[in-house]
């Protein structure tokens, strides 16, 4: 299980602070939203503000990069000290040129979905990345309600990874919070991006030990149902 906090959620006048928090809380990554007002609408920054916060902590830097051109964006992040880029998919015949780059520069290869997006369409390229990002909410904005509609989506991926036996990990963003954490984690998710939810805790620590501990039961669970139904696991 890999908890993420997304820097989006906190006040961008305390970024240090939290970084440092983060740091301090047990949490696996550190997930960071580039939006550049035209993939989506709103804008939140870029590889400076990474390069920034890069020398506070040690952890895990997970770029999310919701920007129509992120070929001028891959080499700057990845100076800046991403260790893992996400794409998203929607950017159509540009996308095995763009997971080619990442790779490239030596970084961890994600591919990211947009909810009203089929999921068919990450198909193609499952053996290519390290990590399929699922959008539970239309991306843009942080505290947004989670779209129940992608839990299928999250079984499918889960499936043909199973079935091709591929190694990427699941993971959610949008929406995350104790209960979806746990719906997710039953569907087959295994990394849990969560702003609001989390920082919005006095206690950091405290939130991402629970959001561990709910996903953690929550594929447990699904776990057990798998054994139950084909009882030879
Ligand atoms: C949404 C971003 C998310 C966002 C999640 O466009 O990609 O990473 O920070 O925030 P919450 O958890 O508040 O929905
Ligand atoms: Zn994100």
């Amino acid at each position: 299980m890999i908890i993420a906090p997304s820097l989006l959620a906190p006040d961008f006048g305390r970024l240090a602070k939290e970084t440092g928090r983060v740091d301090r809380s047990g949490a696996d990554w550190l997930h960071l939203d580039s939006m550049d007002g035209h993939f989506v609408p709103n804008i939140s920054f870029g590889p400076t503000v990474v390069q920034r916060v890069r020398p506070l902590t040690r952890l895990f830097f997970d770029v999310h990069l919701m920007c129509s051109k992120p070929e001028i964006l891959l080499e700057p992040f990845a100076e800046a000290g991403a260790n893992q880029m996400n794409i998203h998919v929607e950017l159509g015949d540009q996308v095995t040129q763009l997971l080619w780059r990442i790779k490239a520069l030596g970084k961890k290869v994600g591919l990211a979905i947009n909810p009203p997006t089929a999921i068919s369409l990450v198909h193609p390229y499952l053996n290519q990345i390290d990590s399929l990002l699922i959008m539970t909410v239309n991306p843009g904005f942080g505290g947004q309600s989670f779209i129940y509609e992608t839990l299928p989506k999250i079984q499918q991926a889960r499936e043909w990874r199973e079935a091709r036996n591929l190694r990427f990990r699941i993971g959610v963003d949008g929406g995350v919070d104790f209960k979806t954490a746990a719906d997710c984690a039953h569907a087959g998710a295994d990394t849990f991006i969560s702003g609001t939810t989390l920082f919005q805790r006095r206690n950091l620590a405290a939130a991402v030990k629970k959001m561990r501990k709910v996903a953690a039961g929550a594929a447990r669970l699904n776990r057990a149902e798998v054994l139950t139904t084909d009882g030879h696991r």
